[in-house]
Formats: C-alpha cells, structure tokens, sequence
C-alpha cells in the first residue's frame, strides 16, 4: 500500500532544509519506497498565507498522513503577534496534541567524526548513543488546574503534575520496546523521593520490567540523571521520563554531541504514526544564506523510514550515507572546524544524495 508522507518545511531555514531531506525521499522513491509526498504550510508561513499556524487543510492533511516532516517554525516577523493563539509555535502544539503524539524519542548521538565539537572531553562522548524517551502529551506542562491568582493579597502561580497509570504504561512500553532493541537498558528517571506521581511512574515502570525480561531497568532521580549525563553520559542507553524532566534532559543530552545541527526527533502516537523533525529550531539568523545544517533533517527522514514506515534498510542507508559524507571532510559551517571542507546547504545534500546512490 502506498504510504502517505507530509512535509511540513516551515519557517526561517525549514525550507532549506527540509529540501535537502526530500531529494533524498525522492531518491529512497526511485529505488522503490513507496510513499506519495506532499507539502503544506504551518507556522509563521501559514499565518501569513491563512491567518492560522494550523490551518484546517494543513491538519487534516496530518492526519491523514502515515508520516509526517516537520522543519521548524517560528522567528522574529511573528514574535510581536499579541494573540498567542497565532503563535507559530501553536502549530506544532496543535499537531502534537491533535495526533496524540505521546512518544518523543530523541537520540543524543556523537558521530566519531565530530566528537571534539563536545563541551566534553572527546573520550567522554566518542561513540555515546543514548536514547531520551519523553512523555510529550502529559505531565505538568498539560495538568490542571493551572495559573496565576490572588491569593491572601498576593499573587500565586500554579501548576499541576498529574500522570495517569494508562499514560506511564504506554510510555513504558515505547521506551522497554526500544531498549530491546538497542542495548538492553533502561533507565527510568523520577524524583520518586519527592513527588507522588513519580512514586507511581516508578512503580508502574516495575510492573512492566518482568514482562521485558531481557531489558536491565534502573531508576534514577532527575537531579542524578542530570548529574551524570555530563559526567559519564556513555553509561546510558535508553532513558525514560516525563514531559518536563525529559525536556530538560534531552537538551542536555543534545548539546554534549556538541552539533545541534545533527540531532533528529520523532514524536508518535499509539498507531505509530509519527512526526519527525530536527531538535533545532528555525534559525532566523541564518536563515536564506543557504548555509544551514541539513542533516538533522535528512536524519530525520532515516527516523521516519525506520519508525513509522517499517523500512530500516533505507534508513541505515541514509545514516551510512551521512557517516560518508562527514568522513570526506564535508562540513556546513555549524560544525566545521580545522582540516574540514565547509559546504553550503545544497552541497551538502548534494554529497549525501551522492553517498546514498553509491552504497
Ligand atoms: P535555533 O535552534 O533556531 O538556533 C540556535 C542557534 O543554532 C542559532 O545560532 C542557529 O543559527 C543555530 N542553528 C540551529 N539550527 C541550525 C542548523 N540546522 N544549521 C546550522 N546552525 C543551526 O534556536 P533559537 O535561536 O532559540 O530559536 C529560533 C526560532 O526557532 C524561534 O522562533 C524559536 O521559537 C524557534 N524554535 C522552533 C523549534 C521548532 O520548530 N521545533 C524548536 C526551537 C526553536
Ligand atoms: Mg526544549
């Protein structure tokens, strides 16, 4: 059956980008991927064209997607927009929260090639692989009730953490399936010695573990977890968390491969359709100078094939593409550095779309 693939370029350098990652879907197509690609406009390009950054026909066409590809979205033309409601970034919030897109897996990879961009010590970080699992749809950024309000005649401002055992479980799965088929461990990161929800997290974490026998669980404290991603990252897998602790940490976790610009995501719901899109944002500064990293996004492309559309091979073919082209030298400008060749945008999907038809 042919599957159906949504691009969603975006704002600022999300075009330039997700240009680069479609060449090469059109590349994975002539060598016999069957999925039908569309674009459509969400974010600040949307608004300007339909006065909403989600508009209907961008989102039914979402959901009607298997997959979806997202640039980025935002920048400085809509940051003075006084209604919230218009915001770019509300376009990704909806399509999250309209797609119930719960699962937000993000690598945190250091290619052998860039290991000295790190804030770490190259020995620290060389081969680190871990996987963050965030529960993306729950937790205290979603809980009611919420806000800000008189009280004794000052002002308070609230917010709710709130997990239901349903909303652990199935994140627990995503995260012991993935470990089963990586290297096996799991580590699970609460602050179960303060907060009640967390006290449950882990305890629905310990009902799962037996029925995934060959996966090692742990537990940590958020504050640990934080503690030692940058003082012996190497030591985890895959880890497992919540909404707000898993933002955090997967930022971290981010910026010790020390290149943004490499860093793919994907966020999928209970059918395994998915969104895939880079860690970066829009990158306004850049953006039109055709000088932006590409390769999040065409890694994102190589999340997609092996999540939601059940083509590894074509993924490990567009990562082994990747390694080439970083083992030739090529860098754009965002992880360039001494003895390398620094490329445009373009240029640098050209060398992946070369390194691809050649494996
Ligand atoms: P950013 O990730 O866009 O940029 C941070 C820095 O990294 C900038 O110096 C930028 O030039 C550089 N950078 C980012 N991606 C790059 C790439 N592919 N190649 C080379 N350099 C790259 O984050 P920032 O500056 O905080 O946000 C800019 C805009 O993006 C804002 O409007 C923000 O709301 C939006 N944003 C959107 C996200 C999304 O769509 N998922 C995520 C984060 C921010
Ligand atoms: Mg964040």
């Amino acid at each position: 059956m042919t599957r159906k693939i949504l691009v969603l370029p975006g704002d600022g350098i999300g075009p330039e980008i997700t240009a680069e990652a479609s060449r090469i879907l059109a590349a994975c197509q002539a060598r016999g991927l069957d999925v039908e690609v569309e674009e459509a406009l969400v974010g600040g390009s949307a608004y300007d064209e339909h006065g909403e950054p989600l508009p209907a026909v961008t989102l039914d066409k979402a959901k009607a997607a298997d997959a979806i590809l997202l640039g980025a979205v935002g920048g400085p033309k809509w940051d003075k927009l006084e209604d919230l409601s218009k915001r770019p970034e509300k376009g990704l919030l909806g399509l999250r929260k309209n797609l119930g897109l719960f699962a937000n897996l993000r690598p945190a990879i250091t290619y052998p090639q860039l290991a000295s961009a790190s804030s770490l010590k190259p020995e620290l970080v060389a081969g680190l692989d871990i996987m963050i699992v965030r529960e993306l749809t729950g937790g205290i950024y979603f809980g009611q009730p919420r806000g800000i309000e008189a009280r004794d005649g000052q002002r308070v401002g609230f917010n709710t953490y709130v997990y239901s055992e349903s909303e652990i479980e199935r994140i627990g799965r995503v995260a012991f399936e993935l470990a089963q088929k990586r290297g096996k461990r799991l580590c699970s990161v609460d602050k179960a010695n303060v907060l009640e929800v967390t006290i449950l997290w882990r305890e629905v974490m310990d009902r799962l573990a037996p029925e995934y026998p060959d996966v090692e669980l742990s537990h940590m404290y958020v504050d640990n977890a934080a503690m030692q991603l940058v003082r012996a990252p190497k030591q985890f897998d895959v880890m497992v968390t919540g909404n707000m602790f898993g933002d955090i940490l997967s930022d971290a976790a981010a910026m010790l491969t020390g290149s943004i610009g490499m860093l793919p995501s994907a966020s999928l719901n209970e059918s395994g359709q998915g969104m895939y899109e880079p860690c970066h944002g829009s990158a306004p500064d850049i953006a039109g100078q055709n000088m932006a990293n590409p390769l999040a996004t065409i890694l994102s492309v190589a999340m997609m094939l092996r999540y939601s559309l059940g083509e590894p091979g074509f993924a490990q073919r567009i990562e082994g593409a990747v390694g080439k082209v970083l083992d030739d030298g090529l860098r754009t400008a965002d992880i360039a550095s001494e003895g390398t060749r620094t490329v445009s945008t373009r240029d640098m999907g050209d060398a992946v779309l070369t390194a691809f038809e050649a494996a």
